[in-house]
């Protein structure tokens, strides 16, 4: 599994929080192995203020002293004000984000981070949140279950991962379940004997008018989950994705075209094999982005003219349809022009 995108990464039919612009400077306050090729890292303010609140399934971006910048879910309770925490897996090929964080950063070290942001949140009044993770896609999931829990509102996890070695938050999750085992089903499918977990069968067990479903690990499971859950409400099915391929381009897309910038009638031309993002920075645009693939939802600019050719994992379909907004990373033109509000 690749570098952590959050984490949003995409996030299905999950209600948006609002998307602030400042950064914090946050210093490392501890790094701690919790399974094989995973760590977590602490941070807390450099100058000792509160750390801005955050919601179950959010997540900060890291501004990394290497110049990369890269979105991690906060896996800790969101009641807590006074540190961040996340959760690294050294990615294998990392593309430079896990690597510098396992091999270089350091407890002390100030860096920058965003503050939190939410496309993966909880619907706080379910009557049931059930839970489907697999691997390191379990942290936004066990900031959502420690909510639960403090909220008193039932939940079930089914969590997969290889080995007992390589399972984040084993040992935190099955005592907060303690004397409760009909809460957990956690499987180690590499090991003898194991079966997968049955998304399909999970869905069906437990669908119910008041119950809300979250999933976030590997493409396999997410796949099995947005079939298992199709016939659902849209808005009681949840998924994140981490990395992602684009999606194809349709048959209308240009592979030229203009942007206009709004603000300042700045024309920019986008050549083919150029992203608008790209075209954007090579231009001297400030503009924020994380994960470059469509499906953090950092990089989204309003549309006031032209269709977007959508590529990203991020939109609605209702989004989608009223193409008032782009992610400038990996969504191209259907028009010769698109007039973005910068
Ligand atoms: S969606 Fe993440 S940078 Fe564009």
């Amino acid at each position: 599994m690749g570098e952590q995108i959050v984490t949003a990464r995409f996030a299905m039919n999950s209600p948006t929080f609002p998307v602030h612009s400042e950064n914090y400077r946050v210093r490392v306050q501890s790094i701690v192995p919790i399974a094989r090729g995973t760590l977590t890292v602490e941070f807390v303010s450099a100058n000792g203020s509160k750390l801005p609140a955050f919601s179950a399934g959010a997540h900060i971006d890291l501004h990394l002293p290497n110049g990369i910048k890269r979105s991690y879910s906060l896996c800790n309770a969101p009641t807590e004000r006074g540190r961040y925490l996340i959760a690294v897996k050294k990615a294998d090929p990392s593309r430079g984000a896990s690597a510098y964080i396992h091999e270089q950063l350091a407890v002390g070290q100030v860096i920058s981070i965003s503050a939190p942001k939410n496309n993966f949140g909880l619907e706080r009044n379910a009557d049931l949140s059930v839970f489907i993770a697999g691997g390191i896609g379990v942290t936004p999931i066990w900031s959502m279950i420690q909510d639960r829990e403090a909220s008193q509102r039932p939940w079930r996890l089914y969590y997969a991962a290889r080995t007992r070695g390589d399972a984040a938050f084993l040992s935190e999750i099955r005592m907060l379940a303690d004397g409760r085992p009909d809460l957990l089903d956690i499987r180690f499918d590499h090991e003898p004997g194991v079966p997968i977990l049955d998304v399909s069968a999970i869905v069906a067990d437990h669908v119910g008018a008041g119950v809300h479903f979250y999933c976030c690990g590997p493409g396999p499971m997410l796949y099995a989950f947005e079939a298992a859950t199709s016939g659902l409400i849209p808005t009681h099915a949840h998924l994140e994705r981490f990395n992602a391929e684009p999606a194809p381009a349709c048959a209308e897309a240009r592979n030229e075209f203009d942007i206009v910038l709004a603000r300042s009638s700045t024309r920019l031309h986008v050549a083919d094999g150029k992203t608008v993002l790209e075209t954007l920075l090579d231009a001297g645009i400030d503009i924020a982005y994380s994960c470059m693939s469509g499906v953090c939802g950092s990089c989204r600019v309003d549309v006031l003219e032209g269709i977007p050719d959508h590529r990203d994992m991020v939109l609605t379909n209702d989004e989608r349809a009223s193409n008032g907004a782009i992610m400038v990373c990996c969504s191209r033109s259907r028009t010769p022009r698109l007039v973005l509000d910068l």
